[in-house]
């Protein structure tokens, strides 16, 4: 598998929302990763339904949104036709799981469980893996770009990938939260091959994106 990159949106600045994705639309083979929060699942407010219905039709890209939100359900609905690609929702925030995986598999192409730092890997049976396409392992406590790597995930991801192995099964490993040049490639060389990066990409100087996508990839 080749690794996607998915730039985190929350790491620019909003003043120039239209511009940044400009920018990376002269990028190719992205997906743009949107966080979603509701703060009350994380401590922080986002973005939602009015925004990402303008970003879409000037972004090139594939639409990765993370919903760090209480009730996942009631988003799969409100979000429906902002043409997202991928749905990730947290298994912290969800009691029926299997419910919910089935109602957003028939309206998304891609669905998505994010686990927490401190979440192990095994609170997901295995059959709910054969039915996802993606687990996003948070690197950090969900909530706010520009933290420090939890390096501990690196294992998390072994584990993930293993498991992946032993089912024949062919979700993507997502990995997001601090993630830099110095980080990527434990990550990669451990079985991820979807990074997503915010403070690391969008600090590079003179706004060049695509070194830093290079350097993580
Ligand atoms: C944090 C978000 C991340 C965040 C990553 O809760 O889920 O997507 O934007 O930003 P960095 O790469 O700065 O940690
Ligand atoms: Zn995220």
């Amino acid at each position: 598998m080749s690794v996607i990159i998915s730039p985190s949106l929350l790491s620019v600045d909003f003043l120039e929302l239209k511009t940044e994705i400009e920018r990376l639309n002269q990028i190719d083979d992205l997906w743009l990763h949107l966080d979603i929060m509701d703060a009350h699942f994380v401590p922080n407010l986002t973005f939602g339904e009015p925004v990402l219905n303008k970003l879409k039709t000037i972004s090139k890209h594939k639409l990765d949104a993370h919903f760090m939100v209480t009730n996942p359900d009631l988003f799969a609905d409100s979000f429906k036709d902002v043409g997202l690609h991928n749905f990730t929702f947290h298994w912290e925030a969800v009691t029926h799981h299997d419910r919910l995986i089935d109602k957003l598999k028939s309206m998304y192409p891609s669905v998505g469980i994010s686990l927490n730092p401190s979440t192990p890997i095994n609170v997901i049976p295995p059959y709910l893996l054969g039915k996802i396409d993606l687990v996003l392992l948070m690197s950090v406590n969900p909530g706010f770009g520009g933290q420090k790597f939890i390096p501990e995930i690196v294992d998390k991801v072994i584990e993930l990938d293993q498991l992946r192995h032993a089912h024949g099964f062919n979700f993507q490993i997502q990995v997001d939260g601090g993630i830099n040049d110095q980080n990527a490639g434990y990550l990669i060389q451990a079985g991820a091959n979807n990074l997503v990066a915010g403070s690391y990409i969008f600090s590079a100087p003179n706004k060049d994106y695509l070194s830093r996508i290079n350097k993580i990839r």
